[in-house]
């Protein structure tokens, strides 16, 4: 077509004119098109980071509680601490505190939350609502796999930290005192899938201190009078999670000679509830003194069992964070 040719001798003036403004309309419409999808794309982009952030349970760098986490039979609190740099698939540390305490008072009061600062992962504390804020360590339901007790609604937070955070499900670990020591105990018996190394801190074999009541006190039990056989506590810890044949978390056991509120006689008993899981003798293969420091004693019964026994040391044990976070292996 004649007009279309540019390079045609009839082409005129106007004809030029108008197909010059053209393209630059052209241009001008195509480029802000391009900007403006550059915009929508930026937006979109932007709002995305923002529904990232929103999975974030809580505030970083302080103590938080998380109320709907799931499964929670028994009313327990669940608070978190998450460190400002967190470490991609956290591990998480469960810290279970003693009777009379509180997440507040033990996240204050134990050296995880500052060691998750350095190293990144996640310190869970679960908070007891029962009477004299005890575990319930005693009752039936609480000493079986998902049996509705306080050990249930405890796992209920940690499945619910793991997928918030994406947690490395290879790196959980628990630790507790006392109350939370005995229940550290069970909640390796009851939920053994969900931990790969716990530490007890002056507490009693899982199930020793069965009452068949909610958060009861068992006096024979404390007094360290309920002493069994290797294959009898192994059995009581079996018995809390029927059929289970996977892995079993690595127990690490801290007691003192001096303890008058758990007996020390507990510290042998746990030894042998967790060296009978593991099919090793209850005699230390390795013995290590002033380990993790002195008065203690450090005893290897295999990979998977140590005790560390405090001679003088009373139900106010000392807590080890750093050769906690070695056990773990964090
Ligand atoms: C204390 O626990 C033991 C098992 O460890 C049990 O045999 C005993 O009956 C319990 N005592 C009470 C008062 O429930």
């Amino acid at each position: 077509m004649a007009v279309s040719n540019s390079e045609n001798i009839y082409t005129i003036a106007p004809v030029k004119f108008i197909r010059a403004t053209r393209a630059l309309l052209l241009f001008i419409i195509n480029h802000y098109l391009k900007m403006l999808f550059l915009g929508v794309l930026l937006t979109l982009l932007f709002s995305l980071s923002r529904l990232s952030d929103a999975t974030e349970l809580v505030k970083r760098g302080s103590l938080e509680q998380v109320t709907d986490f799931g499964d929670n039979p028994t009313g327990a609190r669940m608070y978190i601490y998450v460190p400002e740099k967190l470490v991609h698939n956290p591990p998480i540390v469960v810290a279970v505190h003693y009777c009379s305490a509180s997440a507040e008072i033990y996240f204050s009061g134990t050296p995880y939350a500052k060691l998750a600062d350095t190293h990144g992962f996640i310190v869970l504390y679960p908070e007891s609502t029962n009477e004299g804020a005890c575990w319930d360590v005693s009752s039936d339901k609480t000493m079986i796999h998902n049996g509705g007790g306080d050990s249930n609604s405890i796992a209920s937070m940690i499945r619910h930290t793991i997928k918030h955070y994406k947690s490395d499900t290879k790196k959980v670990f628990v630790m507790g005192s006392s109350s939370g020591a005995m229940m550290t105990n069970i909640l390796a018996a009851t939920y053994p899938e969900l931990f790969a190394a716990a530490s007890v801190y002056a507490g009693a074999p899982a199930g020793c201190f069965y009452t068949g009541t909610v958060a009861g006190w068992n006096s024979t039990c404390a007094q360290g009078e309920v002493v069994g056989t290797q294959e009898y506590w192994a059995n009581v810890a079996k018995s809390m999670y029927p059929g289970y044949e996977g892995l079993r978390p690595r127990m690490r056991i801290y007691h003192g000679s001096a303890d008058t509120t758990l007996y020390p006689q507990n510290y042998q008993e746990t030894i042998k509830q967790w060296t009978g899981i593991f099919g090793y003798t209850d005699t230390p293969k390795g013995m290590f003194g002033s380990d993790p420091a002195d008065p203690y004693t450090r005893y290897a019964y295999g990979e998977n069992v140590e005790g560390a026994y405090g001679i003088g040391i009373t139900h106010n044990l000392n807590m080890f964070g750093h050769a906690d976070l070695e056990w773990f292996g964090i």
